[in-house]
């Protein structure tokens, strides 16, 4: 689980080990992937906490052979791990430009791929993307970032069809006004509205929680969505349709 150390990665995180999956939470945040793993064991589930900065591919695949290690093999692969950014169009350097890719597409290609050999081996996994809304309906302001998600919906795509018939699926969630510690921030530097305004533009009137994405994914991670494959599940309360 990337980007387990906070917000929907962390609602993932409670939610599979609850299910009796053993959790590894990365996270670059290593205090927070700690006290996310120590939550989990002192519940009496099995975790392990990784720091790992999901652009650094050999801090990736450290990570991971820890885990296997430590847990086994890896059968599920959630990528929550993200960078969001509000700039206009014409003020997004190469440099913010390429930081927002490298965090949010390239991290998630470099986790997909650290752990796609386990999946093969086993002839069963299941990828989860965490995407974005605003790659479907398009977002003023994120250009980078919805570039960045709108990529990983279809590398989502491509990989349930490369691995259909190894027993694998891929799926993304593009979640929407989903109430975490990274909207919350968002919304105090003035680059989202204020809740009130936020649920007025939601069909079923209320923000979402780590655990509306938790139970989706946890669905899609479960052995009778095994017919579900390369689907994009908006969790976003009706807001795109
Ligand atoms: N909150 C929303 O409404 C919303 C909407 C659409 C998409 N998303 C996406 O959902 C995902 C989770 O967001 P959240 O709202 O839970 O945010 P969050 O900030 O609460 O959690 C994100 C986690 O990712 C970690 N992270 C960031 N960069 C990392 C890196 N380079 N390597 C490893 N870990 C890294 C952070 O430390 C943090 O723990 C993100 O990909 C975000 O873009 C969120």
């Amino acid at each position: 689980m990337t980007g387990g150390a906070s917000g929907m990665g962390l609602a993932i995180c409670r939610r599979l080990a609850e299910e009796g999956h053993r959790v590894a939470v990365l996270d670059r945040d290593g205090p927070g992937a700690r006290k996310a793993a120590e939550e989990l064991e002192a519940a009496g589930h099995r975790a392990l906490a990784c720091e790992t900065d999901v652009t650094d591919r050999a801090a990736v695949e450290r990570a991971l052979a820890e885990v296997r290690d430590r847990l086994g093999p890896v059968e599920i692969m959630v990528t929550s791990a993200g960078l969001v950014a509000f700039e206009p169009f014409a003020d997004i350097s190469p440099d913010s430009w390429n930081r927002v890719i490298e965090v949010n597409l390239t991290g998630t290609f470099h986790c997909v791929q650290a752990v796609i050999g386990d999946m093969l081996a086993g002839r069963w996994g299941r990828i989860v993307t965490i995407s974005s809304s605003s790659a479907q309906r398009g977002s003023p302001r994120m250009v980078h970032y919805t570039a960045s998600k709108g990529a990983v919906i279809a590398m989502t795509k491509a990989l349930a069809r490369e691995y259909a018939a190894h027993g694998i699926t891929a799926n993304t969630i593009p979640p929407s006004g989903i109430d975490t510690p990274m909207s919350r921030a968002s919304q105090a530097s003035g680059d989202l509205p204020g809740s009130d305004v936020m649920t007025r533009a939601i069909p079923v009137g209320r923000l979402g929680s780590g655990e509306d994405i938790a139970a989706a994914c946890a669905f899609l991670c479960s052995d009778e969505a095994g017919y579900i494959t390369g689907q994009v599940l908006g969790v976003n309360g009706g807001a795109v349709i």
